[in-house]
């Protein structure tokens, strides 16, 4: 776990991890799998990812961008998490098209979700029942204790293979496509970005309440990195043997 003293070194830090493990999954694989989440707490994180020095120093021709979920909206609302990609940072950074796999938003979430698997099945050449295996993974939490699309008391996709699933929930309130658990837990690294001290209710349950059951506490990364960053509003109610500040 790592605590920053508020949310802009929080994103910094996020934005140096994203920026290592781009180095090192492209000296060891040729390229960059991440996945972003939608959301406001990564905004500053992304937007952070356009400026210098990552803008120069981040080896952006080998990263390859996808999502954790995607609200069914057209990329111009609001809410859709590609669209405020797209205009927080994406559209300074130099990729081509073919960088970019947003989830298709604007179609029906079956089509979307059936659509996404064959984009996630072809890039990384799986065949059936496969899972891919992503370099870095970027998660949120939210104040229920929801991940991705992955909310409380939506336990469709435990235990199952499938890779992305529709779910109707969240705020707002819409029809969205997340990744299921199975996809998120074969990530090499997985990070957390959490801020605010609306996050420290639920960051007390997480990691103090066994029986909570809820998303968060169902992630862990295949390979065992995982790293929480949090500041330290978010870290306010987490004891000192967990969050030592
Ligand atoms: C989304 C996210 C979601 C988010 C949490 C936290 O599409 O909304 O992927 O899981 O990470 O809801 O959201 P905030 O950062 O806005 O608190």
């Amino acid at each position: 776990m790592v605590i920053k003293d508020n949310p802009a070194k929080a994103a910094l830090t996020a934005a140096t991890i994203f920026a290592d493990t781009c180095r090192e999954s492209i000296s060891k694989r040729g390229r960059f799998a991440v996945v972003l989440s939608g959301g406001s707490t990564p905004r500053l994180f992304h937007r952070i990812l356009a400026e210098e020095p990552f803008l120069s120093e981040v080896e952006w021709a080998g990263a390859h961008i996808f999502w954790v979920d995607e609200r069914c909206v057209p990329e111009d609302n609001p809410g859709s998490n590609y669209g405020t990609a797209k205009r927080d940072f994406l559209d300074r950074l130099p990729l081509l098209p073919g960088q970019i796999h947003p989830m298709p938003g604007r179609l029906p979430p079956e089509t979307g979700v059936s659509r996404y698997q064959t984009e996630l099945m072809d890039f990384f050449c799986l065949k059936r029942g496969e899972v891919p295996i992503f370099d870095l993974i970027s998660l949120g939490v939210g104040k229920d204790g929801h991940i991705a699309s992955l909310f409380p008391g939506n336990t469709s996709s435990d235990g199952e293979d499938k890779l992305l699933e529709t779910v109707t929930g969240g705020d707002p309130y819409l029809a969205r496509l997340t990744m299921s658990y199975s996809v998120l837990n074969q990530a090499r690294r997985i990070v957390f970005l959490a801020t605010g001290v609306g996050k420290a209710r639920i960051l007390k349950a997480i990691f103090e309440d066994s029986e909570a059951l809820l998303p968060a506490q169902k992630i862990f990364s295949s390979e065992g990195n995982l790293t929480w960053i949090l500041d330290r509003d978010a870290a306010s109610l987490l004891p000192a043997k967990i969050a030592p500040q």
